[in-house]
């Protein structure tokens, strides 16, 4: 049975549009990604390697890989370089390092009025331009750590571009070069906001 029209409109007018991607912290990527790709067979399709923490703007080193869904969707993990992972009170009451879900919008104007939303409601929130997609960022009232994001014009490029180095990435900074491949990063996201 298809889904009625009535529902098909009750979903078109919902601005939040799918799921983006789920993202948690580990310490052995390896271990993660031997049980998400080769038991599970969601495939490895990015490995971006960070030198500088987006929220706090401090030097650090870590690496953000994106394990695929059928539907183009993607688990996300983080693993810092040993004793590289600090906690930050600016990161907020649950850091999005440790764990964050990320909903999809259609643009950064979708972004911006979010934005425009968190504000009039005095609910803290932070953009950050994280180059293959533009986000923002806040807690639910549970305190969940929530990210809505949007693909900009390069993305389909950039994860393209780091699908078929993702593993040699992978490799690369486990044994220790731990340069950073993800150049398109803009540190503060906001400045651009309008
Ligand atoms: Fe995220």
């Amino acid at each position: 049975m298809n889904v009625s029209p009535e529902t098909l409109e009750r979903r078109s007018r919902t601005r939040i549009r799918q799921f983006h991607h789920h993202a948690f912290r580990t310490t052995d990527m390896e271990a993660t990604r031997h049980f998400w790709e080769d038991i599970l067979g969601c495939p490895l399709i990015g490995t971006f390697v960070e030198t500088t923490d987006p929220v706090t703007e401090e030097p650090s080193n870590y690496i953000h890989t994106f394990f695929e869904l059928g539907d183009g969707t993607a688990l996300a993990f983080f693993q810092f370089q040993e004793g590289l992972y600090r906690e930050s009170s600016i990161r907020g009451p649950q850091d999005p390092f440790d764990h964050h879900i990320a909903l999809e919008v259609d643009s950064k104007d979708a972004v911006y009025a979010y934005r425009d939303r968190l504000k009039a409601e005095g609910i803290d929130h932070m953009l950050i331009d994280h180059g293959y997609c533009y986000s923002i960022y806040m807690h639910d009232p549970n305190g969940m750590q929530v990210e809505l994001t949007t693909k900009v014009p390069q993305t389909v490029e950039i994860m393209e571009r780091h699908a078929k180095t993702a593993h040699a990435d992978l490799e690369r900074w486990l044994a220790g070069v731990t340069e950073a491949n993800n150049q398109y990063r803009r540190l503060r996201g906001a400045s651009e906001a309008p």
